[in-house]
């Protein structure tokens, strides 16, 4: 079976670590590089963490690329209250002993822009835009672009309405959606909230004899009691697990096509507007999801990473 190949920008950050394990690990999927832009954490500590996964998945060919380290026109808020100081809920690990590449992350969005690659962005827009500021065509250059973020009916996790990624920085988003000339498939939060590790779960993989599932139990730890605080909530979302998930498999979600603008100022900085009433007649230039086999994801990324069978677990 032909590989997936696919470029991967991300903030790791807690989902996206578990997120770069299931597309590192799964047989179908070829990762041929990963960008870094600010975000749950500063961009070195977002390298550092990349380098660290992929020492511990033995995948150290991978080429890793820094990016932005500040959103395009405002200050840089971090997701830290979230994902813990160092991005991987305050466990400490070793320092990697692979390095970046020289190349900067927007250069490399731009270098593996081909008709066979997967884009896939996990985290805020900014090498993307600055990738597309460079070349108008860039993603059009790409056989698919995948973005985690945005909300449309449901709440957002960082304001009333807005969701991080898109809210991190909003004018790199809008920037993205206006030039993209093409559809890009938008993994929001009306699915992702769906897709929870449920505390019952997540202790299970204390038990598993593998060491990504011991990896997985404990830098979840963190994020799992920030969820309990924030959203009541006994266990925590995997919003970018999810993303990887659909790259693999994109009969896991389902959605409709629509036009996605980005609000840049105000209170609702950062919302994905969209017109499902097709008021502007503008051409869609989003699929947005809204149906999800959460199940069915889950047991993908077990299976994948962590070689146990989801469906089988007492939870
Ligand atoms: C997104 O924001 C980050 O905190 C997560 O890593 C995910 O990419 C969810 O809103
Ligand atoms: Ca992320």
């Amino acid at each position: 079976m032909q590989k997936t190949k696919v470029f991967i920008d991300c903030d790791p950050g807690i989902d996206d670590a578990l997120a770069l394990l299931l597309a590192l690990c799964h047989p179908n999927v070829s990762v041929v590089g990963i960008g870094v832009n600010c975000g749950n954490v500063p961009v070195e500590l977002g390298v550092k963490n990349v380098l660290h996964i992929l020492e511990l998945t033995g995948q150290v060919h991978v080429p890793v690329y820094a990016g932005a380290e500040k959103p395009l026109c405002r200050d840089f808020v971090s997701a830290q209250d979230t994902h813990g100081e160092n991005g991987l809920g305050e466990i400490i690990f070793a320092q990697p002993i692979i390095k970046p590449q020289k190349m900067s992350a927007s250069e490399a969005i731009l270098l593996h822009a081909k008709a066979d690659t997967t884009l896939l962005t996990l985290a805020p827009l900014t090498n993307v835009a600055l990738a597309l500021q460079k070349n108008p065509k860039v993603l059009q250059a790409y056989g698919k672009v995948i973005s985690m973020g945005g909300a449309f009916r449901t709440h957002g996790n960082c304001s009333q309405v807005a969701e991080y990624n898109y809210w991190c920085d909003p004018e790199a988003a809008e920037y993205v959606y206006a030039n993209a000339g093409r559809v890009i498939d938008m993994v929001g939060l009306d699915v992702t909230r769906a897709f929870v590790l449920h505390a019952t779960a997540r202790a299970q993989l204390k038990n598993i004899n593998n060491p990504l599932a011991q990896f997985a139990y404990d830098i979840t730890g963190f994020y799992q009691d920030f969820h309990q605080k924030q959203e009541n909530l006994n266990g925590c979302v995997l919003n970018d697990v999810l993303a990887v998930g659909y790259l693999i498999d994109e009969t896991l979600c389902a959605g409709f096509l629509s036009h996605v603008d980005i609000v840049c100022q105000g209170k609702a900085m950062g919302q994905s507007l969209v017109d499902v009433g097709g008021f502007y007649k503008q051409s869609p230039n989003a699929l947005i999801l809204q149906e999800v086999r959460v199940d069915d994801a889950m047991q993908l990324f077990w299976q994948t990473c962590f070689n146990t069978d989801y469906k089988m677990l007492k939870i």
